[in-house]
């Protein structure tokens, strides 16, 4: 069914666990990481980003429709999040799109114009009853970005200024940086456990790891246990999709129809999904 971003993330800490957050740009995504969701048997967020959004011709409402459908039948939790918004009109829309939370994203913008962007945009969606997740240091490797070696000290986020920063806009969530980085295709990132102990001290709110795709199921369960609350995933999902297209495609040069290498696409999406949600929501092995 359909739920809210606050209530999994509340419910997934009072079982000690996190919720996995899972980008999606076509309705395939929305299919396979709700049939990964439901193999695992945890709730899931599903994130649609700015550059989705941008794919989809600058309109956030008909995936976000499809995503809410598919949502209401889903046999898990489904919440829906607007990821990385850094444009005020996009983020205008969150209310009539359905989005129950979103992620401002003004991380690139020197401390105090991060905080006044922030603030204004947390007073607007909190007004309609949206959740706020903000990000402080920058995760490196988005679009736009150099190459940001994801060991770079300088993009990590501070834990003073990370709870002064929280009280300053009141945001709901904070998107730390601690040793990942977005779009990596190899599971190599080792996160700094110690900052994100300090970090999940001294800050008041649930943390959010980003570039998750890079980091090896090990490090995920630690950052789980050290305090990330919701952990988000796009670049895996993607991959795996590619990866059985590619393969589709070239052993059976003849195929039109796309259901022919969409299907597998999908499926081959949904079992990481499901592996992905289920590390970092504790369904296995625990
Ligand atoms: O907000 C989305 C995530 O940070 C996804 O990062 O594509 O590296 O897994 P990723
Ligand atoms: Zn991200």
């Amino acid at each position: 069914p359909l739920s809210t971003t606050a209530e999994l993330v509340a419910a997934a800490a009072r079982r000690g666990g996190a919720v996995a957050a899972l980008n999606v740009i076509t309705l395939e995504h929305v299919e396979a990481v709700l049939r990964g969701a439901e193999r695992a048997g945890r709730p899931v967020i599903l994130q649609i980003s700015e550059n989705a959004v941008a794919f989809r011709e600058g309109r956030a409402a008909p995936l976000a429709a499809a995503a809410r459908a598919a949502a209401e039948s889903a046999r898990v939790g489904v919440a829906l999040h607007l990821d990385h918004v850094k444009s005020g009109a996009l983020l205008r829309t969150a209310e009539q799109c359905g989005f129950s939370s979103v992620m401002v994203d003004a991380s690139h913008l020197p401390y105090a114009e991060n905080t006044a962007v922030t603030r204004d945009a947390a007073a607007w969606a909190h007004a309609r009853g949206i959740w706020v997740e903000a990000e402080l240091g920058e995760v490196g490797g988005k679009d736009g970005q150099g190459p940001l070696d994801a060991h770079d000290p300088g993009a990590r986020t501070d834990p003073a200024e990370a709870a002064r920063f929280v009280a300053e806009t009141g945001v709901d969530a904070l998107a730390v940086a601690i040793g990942s980085s977005h779009a990596m295709t190899s599971r190599t990132a080792r996160l700094d456990h110690g900052l994100l102990r300090r970090l999940h001290g001294e800050v008041p709110v649930p943390l959010v790891l980003h570039g998750s795709s890079g980091v090896p199921d090990a490090e995920l369960a630690a950052a789980v246990a050290n305090g990330i609350a919701k952990v988000n995933f796009g670049t895996a999902l993607n991959a795996a999709l590619t990866g059985a297209v590619r393969a589709k495609l070239a052993a059976d040069p003849e195929v039109v129809d796309p259901r022919r290498y969409l299907a597998g696409g999908r499926e081959a999406m949904a079992e990481v999904a499901a592996t992905l949600v289920g590390v970092v929501s504790g369904a296995f092995g625990t």
